[in-house]
Order: structure tokens, then sequence, then C-alpha cells
């Protein structure tokens, strides 16, 4: 939640960390601001509420200029989206200008102490604090300023600091939000995140908690928190600038959509033979286990839900739980050294998981992670990760990067099923080809897509959407639940078919989609049951099946599957989802990559 970018070299800023923020958008768009630091020895500082289109349009009116700055994109959490509550925040001298990603949890109580020291404050926000504090501080040694205040925060943070003092200074440092320093030829960059700098550098430094930047136009130097200059790797990013960009689609959640052929191809690849994530996967000692905990938020979550089906079939292990990371870190866990924790997370800096891979860490268990991005915090802190070959995501709805996580979970199942000896070579043979297939049935849902975007439109008026399955299919109804709330707006609920009957059928009236999904052959009957009693109390129905040969009545609309093993279904199904959901919102002329309230990388719980 937040970007933060920050410059310093020998180009114009502004243009630089205008774009740099584009990028960084995803992550909230309440407001966004820019400090840079001009000819005149002061910052310039620009800040609008509303979307960087507002800022830019600002921008155009009040040009600011210099190479060296600092810019932001708000998702509010203290204090309402206003053009005073954006970033930069300015000390009262103006001295320190600060831009911040995270939570400061003790800010009132700084606050009530700097107020007491007549210092003014003009914003709501927690993050205030933080350049307030810095001027109090600050002695003409910027870098011991920022430890000082380092020192004294509680929470969260990614910070970009800047001091008129220093104008050729860029510091960074950061504690539980995400932050890396990339490496160009004509300058050097702070930024939430990858994408933000990948048009200028794949050079990049990922900063680890309490690890201090120093940049200068040409040179980057890095500290611990007691001013010890410390040495760190400097990592090459293997994704293409263009990953990042909408290469001629109107949303990145189209263009995600339609990557998950080579998505799930190059996922499979990574996990199979040779690749990288095979041998993370062989070094698991998987018979030293009595218990598997899959944890995770969202979509995320939804793709645990998956395996938990997938590991129960393919292992018989006996103890599989899948348990929201959010209520995971706060239940006290019966978990152990004999307990594999499970953490999904594209992004690799939700909250909530990473505080959940600590509690684990804490009690002994053996963390396993699925990450999508490189250097983020639960695949360096977790004793195994995987990393999901989906690029970039940019879209707040996630689609490839769910695609991906599935495809490894199905993998990882398979290897633990070896290993216990719960497969024969030749079963495991059979599923590795079904799985190898899926990019390929995969392509075949995309080639429906005008019947879907056509289907979708006659579906924008709908106020209640719910969507229901059996077994795995269930899994996917959640999946393709959330999607379509997320991005639609359109009220809607995921139920197993056969909890229908127990209080959610007295929902259904006229004019109510049920979206029913069945891959599950031994029980199309049943599923097939639930669409009659709901067509019988005025529903409409889509039906999303791969049961090739049953062909429904007129009543029932349908979006036909390529067959597949039931287990692998929901790598079909919810395609087919993502795409449904994806028109109807396009219909209602949604902004699609940026839903309201949302922000892609939830940081703070
Ligand atoms: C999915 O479309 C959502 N945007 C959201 O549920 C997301 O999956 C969740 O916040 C978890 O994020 P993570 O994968 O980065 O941990």
């Amino acid at each position: 939640m937040c970007g933060i970018i920050g410059y310093v070299g020998s180009k114009d800023a502004v243009p630089i960390i205008v774009n740099g923020l584009r990028k960084l958008e995803y992550r909230g768009y309440d407001s966004a601001g820019i400090a840079a630091f001009g000819k005149s020895g002061f910052f310039d500082v620009v800040k609008q509420k509303g979307r960087l289109a507002a800022l830019e349009a600002r921008l155009t009116d009040y040009p600011v200029e210099g190479f060296m700055g600092i810019g932001h994109t708000r998702w509010a959490t203290h204090g309402e989206p206003s053009d005073v509550n954006s970033h930069p925040h300015l000390g009262n001298q103006g001295k320190i200008a600060v831009v911040h990603n995270g939570i400061i949890e003790n800010y009132k109580q700084l606050k009530e102490r700097l107020e007491r020291k007549n210092v003014y404050f003009s914003s709501q926000t927690d993050s205030e604090v933080i350049a307030q504090l810095a001027e109090y501080y600050y002695n003409g040694d910027l870098m011991e300023t920022v430890i000082k205040v380092a020192n004294r925060l509680e929470g969260s943070y990614a910070l970009g600091i800047m001091c008129v003092d220093a104008p050729d200074i860029l510091i960074a440092i950061k504690k539980d939000n995400p932050l890396i320093i990339g490496i160009s030829e004509h300058g050097q960059f702070i930024a939430s995140d990858v994408p933000a700098v990948l048009e200028h550098t794949n050079k990049v430094y990922y900063l680890n908690d309490k690890e201090i930047a120093v940049l200068k136009k040409d040179s980057v130097q890095f500290f611990n928190i007691d001013k010890e200059m410390i040495k760190k790797p400097l990592e090459t990013v293997t994704w293409s600038p263009d990953s990042a960009e909408k290469c001629g689609y109107p949303h990145f959640m189209l263009k995600e959509i339609m990557e998950q052929p080579k998505v799930l191809r190059d996922t499979i690849n990574s996990a199979i033979g040779n690749g990288k994530n095979k041998n993370v996967m062989n070094k698991l000692d998987c018979s030293k286990f009595n218990k598997i905990v899959i944890t995770a938020c969202g979509s995320a979550y939804n793709s645990g839900v998956v395996a938990k089906y997938v590991f129960e079939r393919l292992c018989r292990f006996p103890s599989i739980e899948v348990e929201l990371a959010s209520e995971f870190r706060y239940k006290d866990a019966v978990i152990d050294e004999r307990t594999l924790v499970v953490l999904i997370s594209q992004s690799g800096e939700t909250a909530d998981t990473i505080a959940a891979m600590r509690e684990s860490k804490s009690k002994g268990a053996v963390t396993l992670s699925i990450v999508n991005v490189v250097g983020s915090t639960v695949s360096k802190e977790s004793d195994f990760c995987l990393f999901t070959a989906a690029g970039p995501e940019i879209a707040v709805a996630t689609t490839k990067a769910f695609s991906a996580q599935l495809a490894l979970l199905y993998l990882l199942a398979i290897q633990f099923a070896v290993k216990l000896g719960k497969l024969t070579q030749e079963s495991e043979q059979e599923l590795l080809k079904e799985i190898t297939a899926l990019p390929g049935k995969a392509d075949k849902i995309l080639e429906q897509i005008d019947d879907i975007q056509k289907y979708a439109s006659t579906c924008v008026g709908y106020k209640s959407i719910f969507f229901i399955g059996r077994n795995i299919d269930y899994a996917t109804a959640l999946e393709g639940s959330l999607k379509l709330k997320e991005i639609s707006y359109i009220h809607s609920e995921a139920y197993a078919g056969g909890e229908l009957k127990h209080g959610t059928i007295s929902l259904i009236e006229e004019d109510t989609l049920v979206v029913a999904i069945s891959n599950c052959e031994r029980l199309y009957g049943k599923i097939m049951n639930n669409v009659e009693q709901v067509i019988s109390r005025g529903a409409k129905v889509l039906l999303i099946s791969g049961s090739a040969e049953k062909t429904p009545d007129e009543r029932i609309s349908m979006i036909r599957l390529p067959a597949v093993f039931e287990l692998f279904a929901p790598s079909l199904s919810v395609i087919a989802l993502q795409l449904f959901s994806y028109y109807v919102a396009a219909n209602k002329g949604l902004d699609i990559d940026k839903p309201r309230n949302l922000a892609k990388s939830v940081t703070v719980e």
C-alpha cells in the first residue's frame, strides 16, 4: 500500500518520478505528490488528491524540476485523501522532505511530544511525524538523523528522505515494507517495487530491514543502523520493461489474463526436470512432517483451498489445514517443527502473511513460500521459496499469479505424494502429462473470449451473483466470486452446492444469477440438482463445465471447458471466471485495474 520512488542523477527527476509513480499506482491511488530539489535551493512540492493524472495536470500548471526528487502515490490509512494529507511531508522549517509507505504505530505519542515543543502539524497523517521528528533531531548529519528517527519509530516504514542542506544526497531506510535501490547509467533510484525502475535499469539491490542506503548521482552506499558500512549483492532482474506495460490492451488485467498460457508453461517448466523450483522441492524432507498448514490472504488463500483438495487426494495426508493468514497469526496455532507451513503470496509483502510466517518460524515450523516477487520479505525470510514465473502483475485483481500458484501447488502435491510413496511412477507421469497440457487448454478458453464478452454484457444489471461448486469446484467458486466483486462492485458470494439449502437459497429470486461450476464428473448430477432448485426459484444460471457430453437445456447458458483431470480443473475454470468478471466490469465502464478502496499489496493490517 502506497508506492514511493526517488531519483538522484543527471536527468530531470520530475518526469522520471511521474513515470515511476505510474508503475506504482497499483499500490494506492487516493492521491499523489512529488518534491523536487530545484535551483531555488528549496524543495518544490506539488501534491494532489485523486489519481496520478490529477497530479500530472497540476504539474502542467505548476511545473517543477530538479536533479533529485521523491514521489508518492497514496492509499490512505490515517487521514482522508486530501491535498494536505498527500506525501511528501515536510518539517515545519521546510528542511526535510519525506515519503513514507507503512504505518507508524506510535505516531500519536511522538506527535504529542513534538507539539509540546511547539512543532506545528499540518496533516492528519501518521507519516508527517517522521518529517517533523527528523527536523527536530537534525544536527547537520542527515544519516545520523535518519538513524535517530528510525530508532524512535514503531510500526512499518519504507522511507525516502531528502534535506535542503544535502542537495545531492537521497537517503532510504525500511522496516517491514519493501524498498529496492536501482542503479542506472544516469542516476540512482529508490522504489517500492521493480516495475517503477524497469525502463531505466534491471540492476537492483534489495534493502533489508533497518539497512540504510545513501544515494548520490553516481554512487550508492549501504550502512547498518549502527552507521557501519555494509556490502550488498547487486542483482539482475529478469523481467523485461514490456512486462510492466499494457502493450495495446485496454487494461493490465486483460493483458495478464491473456498471458496465462505462457505463465503456466514457464511456471510448470520451473518445477519439473532441472527447473529451479524443482531443485527447491527436492530439498524438502517430506517424511518429517505430520501436519501441513497453508496460509495466505485473498486470492492466494483461495489457491490454498484448491491445494487442500489436491494434497488430500494425492498424498492421503492426514492433517492439512488452510487458514486465512489474518486469523492464523492470532490463534496460537498448534504447530511445531513437524509442521510444514506453506505461505502463498504474489507480492511477498502482505502484512498478515509475513506475520503468519514469523509466528510459524518462532514455533519451530518449517516454512515454504510460493511467491512472485523476487527479493520480497516472504521470499527472503521463509526457509524454502518457490517462485511463480508470472512476471510483474500490475492489475489489482490477481489473475496470472493465481494461475501460477495453482500450477506450483499441483506439482508440490505430486512431489509430496511421490516422496511419501502414495503415487506410482506411472500415475506420476500421467499427472505430469495432464499438467503440461494445461497451457494448451488455457489457450482454448481464451479463444472463447468473444462469447464470454457477449454473455457478460448481459449480466451488468444483476444485483447479486452467486457462485456454486462442489468439492474442488467450490474452491474455484470462491475465487470467481472474489474476482467479480472486487472489480465489478456487484454483490457476490460463493457457496458449496450442498450448502444452498441450509440458508442461502432464501436469497435466490427472480433476476439473481447463479454461476455453477462443474468439473467433478461424479458430482455433476448433484450440482445440476442445485441448478434446478435455483432455476425453479427464478434464478438465471451460467454453467462452467468440462463435462463434455452433457449439454444443458436452453434455460442454462454455458461456457464449455476442455476436458481436464478433475483436480487440475480450477486452472481452466478460473480463466473463464476471470474473463467473465473482467467483461462485466468493463461493460459497467469501471476502472478495472484500480478498483475503489483496494490496493494490490496489502502491507498494513
Ligand atoms: C486478489 O485479486 C486480491 N487483489 C487480493 O485478494 C490478493 O490476492 C491478496 O491481497 C493477497 O495478496 P498477495 O498474494 O500479494 O499476498
